[in-house]
């Protein structure tokens, strides 16, 4: 789908993003095996959160609806899981895979699962390693590195582990595996990633303790937890942007979930002088949320780098957009991490953003961008990735003329009503 955009006089309104995507998974995959029935409410309405209830559905999870808003999961317990009759498939997901897998490296079946042609060419001997240290008998493609992977669950034991990467992805599945292993397991990771899977555990009554970097897990059982699902605040910082980025903009954002180790986009955003507000603080399953808005706003250049990354893994593709009508330069360090995500995300943001009339350079690890007066509308493509279609999307909102956005429908993966939403907050 292409999709044809101009700028709007103003952006206006109030708009509720979709439900977080990554706590979404962990809601689905810890109720489907604790004991008990759970109601989720604001379940992600996203391609890669069905896939994992879909997955948990075919190793006979009972959850309805397969696809919806609000769903009953009755958990199996420890020992429920069964046996897939066919190969499963994670789609775009890489959170599907990999938690996944270490779930799966766990169970005494063999499981096999694959994904899209953009999820079997990343790097899955990131789990691979630690699960095979845990005991687990598993293979991939390509040297045993890429999807599909083959799974032979078993007895596993605890191990202590230090991440070589701050990847929540990776710390989730090896806590997934250690619920069922002999023994502790301790994983250390070298700077804090997203802790949704600490949070939902200890709230489900798992052995969990966190002491600075270090998590230390004993094999528990879990209870079933009724959960409302926090806006997901990585969708939420396409219009934070948009917001402070049109000249004539002013946009309310309920129900956004605020979690420490996801707010890095705010910090960078009231750093680089973003007009924004936080209201209505609270907390809702263990994770904290607010209403947050934001105004038109001037904004100056920044650095980021270190521990700062995984903070704001997912958001570097718009903030780089800010940063090309940024005042001054922008400079991106530290983040390999973004060539191996749905696609290479920092030749993609390069590419598209210099052909709307940016300035910027790539680096081996992130991206330099001197911020210019305007963008210039033009054709541009979202390389099959959703949030490289919804950056390009904020783009139009500020661009001379006419934009168009090849393979826009990518939005699906967690964001379904994006083009609606920015129509919506659209004056003519
Ligand atoms: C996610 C972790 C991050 C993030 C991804 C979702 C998660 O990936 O980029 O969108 O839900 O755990 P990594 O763990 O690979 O950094």
């Amino acid at each position: 789908m292409r999709q044809r955009l101009k700028a709007p006089s103003a952006l206006n309104g109030e708009v509720s993003p979709p439900g977080d995507k990554s706590i979404s998974h962990r809601a689905a995959i810890l109720n489907g095996i604790a004991a008990g029935k759970a109601r989720v409410r604001n379940f992600a309405q996203s391609a890669d959160c069905f896939a994992t209830v879909s997955c948990l559905r075919a190793l006979g999870v009972k959850i309805e609806p397969p696809e919806g808003e609000t769903l009953l999961i009755e958990g199996v317990g420890g020992s429920g899981l069964r046996e897939a009759e066919d190969i499963l498939n994670a789609e775009n997901s890489a959170t599907t895979m990999r938690l996944m897998a270490g779930l799966l490296a766990s169970q005494p079946f063999l499981s096999v699962i694959t994904g899209d042609q953009s999820l079997r060419s990343r790097p899955m001997d990131r789990v691979i390693r630690p699960l095979r240290l845990m005991g687990a008998e598993i293979w991939g493609r390509s040297g045993d590195s890429k999807a599909p992977l083959v799974i032979k669950g078993g007895h596993l034991k605890g191990i202590k582990y230090v991440l070589p990467i701050a990847s929540a992805q990776l710390k989730s599945a090896l806590l997934l595996a250690a619920l069922f292993a002999e023994g502790e397991t301790v994983v250390s990771e070298p700077s804090p990633s997203r802790d949704h899977t600490e949070r939902m555990l200890k709230a489900m009554g798992a052995g969990i303790k966190v002491a600075g970097n270090d998590i230390s897990i004993s094999p528990s059982r879990l209870k079933a937890i009724d959960l409302d699902v926090p806006g997901d605040l990585s969708s939420a910082a396409f219009w934070l942007v948009a917001g402070a980025v049109h000249p004539r903009a002013h946009i309310r954002i309920r129900d956004t979930g605020l979690n420490p180790t996801r707010s890095g986009i705010m910090d960078v955003l009231a750093y680089m002088g973003a007009n924004l507000r936080i209201e209505n603080k609270r907390m809702a399953g263990g994770e904290p949320l607010a209403d947050l808005s934001v105004q038109s706003s001037r904004l100056h250049g920044t650095e980021i780098s270190g521990e700062l990354v995984p903070l704001v893994i997912d958001e570097i593709p718009i903030i780089a957009l800010a940063a090309s009508v940024a005042e001054g330069e922008t400079i991106i360090r530290d983040a390999r991490e973004l060539r191996v995500k749905e696609t290479d995300r920092i030749s993609a943001t390069v590419k598209e953003l210099s052909g709307l009339g940016a300035d910027v350079d790539e680096l081996p690890d992130g991206m330099v961008i001197r911020g210019v007066k305007k963008l210039r509308g033009g054709i541009c493509d979202s390389h099959g990735d959703h949030r490289v279609a919804m950056m390009l999307g904020v783009a139009a909102l500020i661009a001379e003329g006419e934009t168009l956005i090849d393979n826009a429908e990518v939005v699906n993966i967690s964001y379904p009503k994006f083009w609606q939403d920015l129509e919506f907050l659209s004056k003519k």
